[in-house]
């Protein structure tokens, strides 16, 4: 497993951008509310959310991530606050309380669910991440990291979907999007 700690020693707050599912799909968004960026690294779509008004907590397992967001959004005076959680094993015992979660490039199978519980009703769930088998080295090799083919339609099946994109079989095609799964859905 890689050491994050040391990844984002390397890294600034502010210099990676908001997944492409949340970038390409941000109409859909509510004018406000409160957010989830889950698994948040250094926050990317917690601060893309903060600028567009949502209130937005930032949970991850590293703590020079979450140090150096917090660090970030109290110098700016953000609506952003990140906390240590391993969302493996400690999950908080919280329900409906999301407006909006975002998830990029983060799978813990036995917890998917927990999503769908942290949302409010009618909140939407953001999703992108690696799928399908590894291509040319992109993303992590391990099956229990990478998504099959429409698990997350499977998973969150009670939810109304809003977009969706798994375009697989072609994955040679310059437009193909072959190792990525991405989808919007409402609770
Ligand atoms: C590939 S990074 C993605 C970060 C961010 N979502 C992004 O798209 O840039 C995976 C993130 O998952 C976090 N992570 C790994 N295992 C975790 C766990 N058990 N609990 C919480 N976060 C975890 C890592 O610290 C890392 O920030």
């Amino acid at each position: 497993m890689a050491d994050w700690n040391k990844v984002y020693n390397e890294k600034t707050v502010g210099d990676t951008a908001a997944a492409d599912v949340l970038i390409k799909n941000s109409h859909l968004l509510p004018d406000k509310g409160e957010a989830l960026d889950y698994a948040c690294g250094l926050a990317a779509n917690g601060i893309f959310l903060e600028a567009k008004g949502f209130k937005v907590s930032a949970w991850d397992l590293s703590d020079t991530a979450v140090e150096k967001i917090n660090h970030y959004s109290s110098a700016d005076k953000l609506n952003l606050k990140a906390q240590k959680i391993d969302l493996e094993t400690s999950l908080p015992d919280i329900k409906n309380q999301f407006d909006v979660i975002v998830v990029s490039y983060f799978l813990h199978r036995e917890t998917l669910r927990y999503l769908h519980n942290f949302l409010k009703k009618g909140g939407l769930l953001f999703y992108q991440t690696f799928s399908g088998p590894q291509i040319e080295g992109r993303g992590p090799s391990t099956a229990s990291f990478r998504l099959r083919r429409a698990e997350l339609l499977k998973i969150f099946s009670d939810m109304q979907l809003l977009f969706y994109r798994e375009d697989n079989c072609q994955p040679q095609h310059k437009d193909s999007h072959a190792d990525i799964v991405q989808l919007v859905a409402m609770k």
